[in-house]
């Protein structure tokens, strides 16, 4: 079985290939890429025009399975990742129960592999049930196929406790995902505190709510050597904190999501739910701040915190919705058009932000177009211009504020081991 993907624009950064290139597929490899290559035996796949790049990766989705599929499972959210350019996702552990033993990673991997669109790893999480009390079987969960433990959704509350995971995930040298949230200056808050809070009347979350937390498990990093990877960061003093751990040349990532590099605070007054995520949408020098940490390297990677919810969930008062945006669909096409349209990163930043860097974090062979590795491969379209319509969401969680909006630059075709999962927004 072969595919030719021909006269494509082929962007693979780590073996600095820019140009117009073919690619070989053979048997769900990578046989090679090169100029003109003509092979009778192959399907071709004409990519005149369009970018061809390695596998998009989001190193953070909320898949929800089990105990809340009415929100998403393992196959719709499988289906989103494709049409949305992604051919790997790691699923957070804030699930029901929460994956915080081996059973229910392997189960998760098994729905996925019988699903058989994307590669699906498992996030373990931190402790037992989430709970913050009980350090989870860590090993166990490595051995399931977990590739990180995080306590998405929460924060491991407990400094002690905390330390212990990282002096645990150290010995197997996996990275720790943290979701920095001090609850205690959260609670209740709905929004981002500032101008805009006491405008609309909505309750505040500070950013030091997350300052602190990233400040303590800086700190922790030092103090044990373990792998900590920052999820969503979204403030200025979480990119300053954060570069300057990586002067001192401790063992820390980060991640930002589109929505927080694109949507600020001021959008909160239209009292639209789907606005409504954790962190919350900041203020226009946090979003500055998140931009330049993206240009000077601070940021490593771009991932969705993809949060499907079910309509009940958001058709509510704001008080009262739950947090989260659902946005494996948009993910590429806000990116494309926002940042890389408006020449404020190259598509091969893009790239670098969201196939190379993810695959370098987990320590996995993807993220590059190398010959003999499987081909996972993202072709998009970057003068396609669409309606972001929740209508064609393959995902279950239709609470995306980019709703409506018309955005340029599209996932046209998803291959995973060499297999077309998805074409022109359709699974296949
Ligand atoms: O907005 C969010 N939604 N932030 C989180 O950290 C959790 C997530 C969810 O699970 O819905
Ligand atoms: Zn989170
Ligand atoms: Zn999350």
């Amino acid at each position: 079985m072969k595919l030719l993907i021909k006269g494509g624009k082929v962007l693979d950064p780590i073996n600095n290939i820019d140009d117009v290139m073919d690619v070989l597929i053979t048997d769900g490899k990578i046989t090679t890429v090169q100029k003109n290559i003509n092979d009778n035996e192959a399907e071709i796949i004409d990519a005149t025009d369009k970018i061809v790049c390695p596998g998009f990766i989001d190193l953070h989705v909320h898949f929800r399975e089990p105990g809340l599929e009415y929100k998403e499972d393992i196959t719709s959210g499988s289906e989103a990742a494709a049409v949305g350019g992604f051919t790997t996702v790691c699923c957070m552990p804030n699930t029901n129960p929460a994956i915080d033993n081996g059973s229910v990673a392997v189960y998760i991997k098994d729905r996925a592999d019988k699903t058989g669109l994307v590669n699906v790893f498992p996030i373990g999480s931190i402790t037992k049930g989430q709970e913050g009390k009980e350090l989870s079987p860590i090993a166990e969960l490595i051995s399931a196929g977990c590739v990180a433990i995080s306590e998405d959704g929460h924060t491991v509350a407990s400094s002690k406790i905390m330390r212990n995971a990282l002096e645990y995930s150290k010995m197997f040298d996996l990275p720790v995902m943290c979701h920095c949230e001090d609850k205690q200056l959260s609670r209740e808050g709905q929004m981002h505190e500032g101008y805009f809070s006491t405008i609309y009347g909505l309750t505040g979350i500070p950013a030091e709510a997350e300052d602190v937390i990233v400040a303590r498990d800086i700190m922790l990093s030092r103090l044990t050597g373990a792998k900590v990877h920052f999820c969503h960061v979204s403030t200025k003093g979480a990119v300053e904190l954060i570069s300057q751990a990586k002067e001192e040349g401790l063992n820390v990532t980060c991640e930002v999501t589109p929505h927080h590099l694109i949507l600020s605070d001021e959008i909160v007054g239209d009292y639209d739910t789907d606005t409504k995520v954790s962190p919350p949408l900041r203020s226009q020098e946090h979003i500055e701040a998140l931009i330049e940490g993206i240009k000077d390297g601070t940021i490593d990677c771009i991932a969705t915190d993809h949060a499907p919810h079910h309509f009940e969930g958001k058709d509510c008062e704001y008080d009262l919705a739950d947090f989260g945006i659902s946005g494996l669909e948009t993910a590429i096409a806000v990116i494309m058009d926002k940042l890389v349209d408006n020449n404020i990163i190259t598509i091969t930043k893009m790239v670098e932000l969201m196939a190379v860097e993810p695959a370098s974090i987990l320590g996995i062979d993807k993220g590059t177009l190398n010959e003999g590795n499987l081909a996972d491969i993202t072709i998009i379209d970057p003068e396609l211009t669409k309606d972001v319509d929740t209508n064609n969401f393959y995902s279950k969680g239709k609470n995306t504020p980019f709703k409506g909006s018309t955005l340029k630059g599209w996932p046209i075709m998803t291959i995973v081991n060499g297999r077309i999962v998805a074409h022109d927004g359709v699974v296949i």
